[in-house]
Parts: structure tokens; sequence; C-alpha cells
């Protein structure tokens, strides 16, 4: 047996493979085709304290290895969520873990604690890739203090695992990464999605109805993995690769590079079966080799990382 368990902070999970916030519902979508109980946990939709629209249309574009979103966090709001949608992830056969997103550090310290009190949510994720309107407009996930302030509002909010996801439109995530451990994460979700335009030539606009979105899918993959390794040496908490996942090779790069687990989003959408044959194919990549635990790799090509699981050679 290969021990592919991971533990961030204090929730444990048997699988180290995430559904990636916004790609996968609740898993209810899924759930005809897939076997929910050999994934890992499943990260909701983000949810801000108002209710959202999201942007115009178009919203989705198909861009080479990848494709943009500009959704615009479209989503009923904390209560509504609370009162109609919260109940029904209880009979989930995965991990439920709930993703906020706000405007206003009062914004995240209210919605982290209304969400997090719910039984069924077993952790959170932040999703700080959100302008603060008290600040000019500035990204939270593009600035240490603001980084580190939000995360210290989310920590008191709730003692369940707190995972900040970070953005790569950054000069150095390494310095986000140290601020958001400062300010008590568990965890760290690296990377969200890349900024990024297409123009239609024929119509001469773009694409997109709000202009710009976020690329995701195998083209942000390369870059992904550099923010993993980067953010491995700035940090000692657990990371979450992610970034154009798609095959189980893909996923060990996150691994060699410093992950603790991985998350799969834009790959879903071509087939949701991914997941299951990443942990098929992981158990018997180790096992090949001898090695026990996923943890042994955790950032075996990242040099002078410290990992006191490494794995030396073949242990026959
Ligand atoms: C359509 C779409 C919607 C997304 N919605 C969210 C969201 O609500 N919150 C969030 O934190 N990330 C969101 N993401 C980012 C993904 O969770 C993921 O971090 C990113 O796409 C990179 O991984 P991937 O290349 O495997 O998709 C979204 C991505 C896509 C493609």
């Amino acid at each position: 047996m290969v021990d592919l368990s991971v533990d961030l902070g204090n929730l444990h999970l048997q699988y180290p493979t995430l559904m990636g916030s916004g790609c996968y519902g609740s898993g209810e979508e899924f759930a005809p085709f897939v076997d929910l109980s050999r994934i890992g946990a499943v990260v909701l939709k983000s949810v801000t304290r108002q209710p959202r629209l999201g942007n115009p249309t178009p919203r989705l574009v198909h861009t080479p290895a990848g494709m943009l979103n500009a959704i615009g966090l479209q989503n009923p709001g904390i209560d509504w969520y609370l009162e109609h949608d919260v109940a029904k992830f209880a009979d989930r056969p995965c991990v439920v873990i709930g993703s906020v997103a706000g405007f206003s550090v009062d914004d995240y310290a209210y919605t982290v604690e209304k969400l997090a009190a719910r039984d069924e949510i077993k952790a959170i994720e932040l999703n700080i890739s959100c302008p603060n309107v008290a600040s000019e407009g500035e990204t939270f996930a593009c600035d240490p203090n603001l980084t580190g302030k939000v995360v210290r509002a989310a920590r008191a909010a709730t003692g369940k695992t707190l995972i900040v996801k970070l953005s790569p439109n950054v000069t150095d995530i390494g310095a986000i990464a140290r601020e958001a451990q400062a300010a008590g994460a568990d965890a760290l979700a690296v990377i969200n999605t890349v900024r990024g335009m297409s123009i239609d030539v024929d119509l001469m606009r773009p694409r997109l109805g709000n202009v710009t979105g976020g690329l995701s899918g195998p083209a942000i993959r390369p870059i992904a993995v550099l923010a993993v390794y980067e953010v491995a040496r700035a940090v000692t908490i657990p990371i979450v690769g992610q970034g154009g996942i798609e095959t189980t090779r893909d996923a060990i790069e996150f691994f060699l590079a410093g992950a603790s687990a991985v998350s799969i989003g834009t790959g879903n959408f071509t087939d949701p079966r991914i997941p299951m044959r990443i942990v098929d194919e992981l158990a018997e990549f180790l096992r090949r080799r001898n090695v026990r635990s996923l943890k042994q790799i955790v950032g075996k090509a990242n040099v002078g990382f410290a990992n006191p699981y490494q794995y030396e050679g073949d242990e026959g």
C-alpha cells in the first residue's frame, strides 16, 4: 500500500487531489460519471457577502492550450447560500471545502465566520484575488500588507483549516506567501489564474465581456510549477499546487517542486475522471519506485528544500 494521504492544517485527506474552485460545482453534477469517494476534496465556487450577478457575457474564451474566464464571482451571497445550498453538501462522499471571496477585510471576516460555522464545510479556502474597495481597488493577493490583514481577519474568524489562494500576478510570490503564513494560514493554494486578454480581429473588439480575464489550463503550467517551487522555499506550510494539471505526470511535477497536494480545475471540463486516474497512476508510479509515501517525493526537485520525509533512493 502506498500512502497518498495529506494533512492541511488539522484537515486530513485520504487523497492528495482537490477539485479547483469554480471548476467542479459541489461535485453533484459529476456524481453520475465519477466515484467522488476517490477524490481528496471538492473546493466550492467562491461565495461573497452580497449576491453577485457576475460579469457581462461572453465569460469564456478558448485559447491555445487553455482558456480565459471572467465569470465575475457570480454567486447568490452567503445568506442565501447558507439557507439553500450548504445542507446539500452533507451527503457528499468526499470532503467539502468552502471558498470565500470579498471586497473588504470585513467582508472576508463576516463570510468566513458564517460559512466555517457549518459542519458540512470542513475547511475554508480564501480567494484573495479580489480588489479591495478601501484601497483604490488594489488586489489583496498582490500586496503583502493587504494579504496579511485579510488572512489575520479570516484566521480570527475560524479555527478550521485556512487555505490561502495566491495570485501569480505578482513580482515576488514568496514574499506574499511568507506574509500569509505569518498571518495564520495553514496551507497555500498556488496558483489562481494568470491575467490575460483576447481580441476578435473581425469584430475588432475584446472577446470577453469584461475585456480582461484569467488564463487557466496547460498554458499556465510552467508558471504554476515555478510559483510552487518559489513558495516552497519561502514557507513551511503545505502547498496545494494547481495550474494546467491534466495527467499524473503533470501532478508529479508539482509534487517534485514542493506541493503536498494538487488541484485540478480546467482539466475537469474535458474529462472529469482525471482526478481518479491521477490517484491510481500516482500510487503505481510510487510503487514501481519502492516509495511508500507520497510525502517522500515532495520537493525532491527543489534544491535545498527541507523535507523530513525525503526519499533518497530505492528502499527495496
Ligand atoms: C471557469 C472558472 C471559474 C473559476 N472560479 C474560481 C473561483 O470562484 N474561485 C477561485 O478561487 N478560483 C476560481 N478559478 C480558478 C481555479 O480554481 C484554478 O485555481 C485555476 O483555474 C488554475 O487551475 P487550472 O489550470 O487547473 O484550472 C476558476 C477557474 C475557472 C476556469
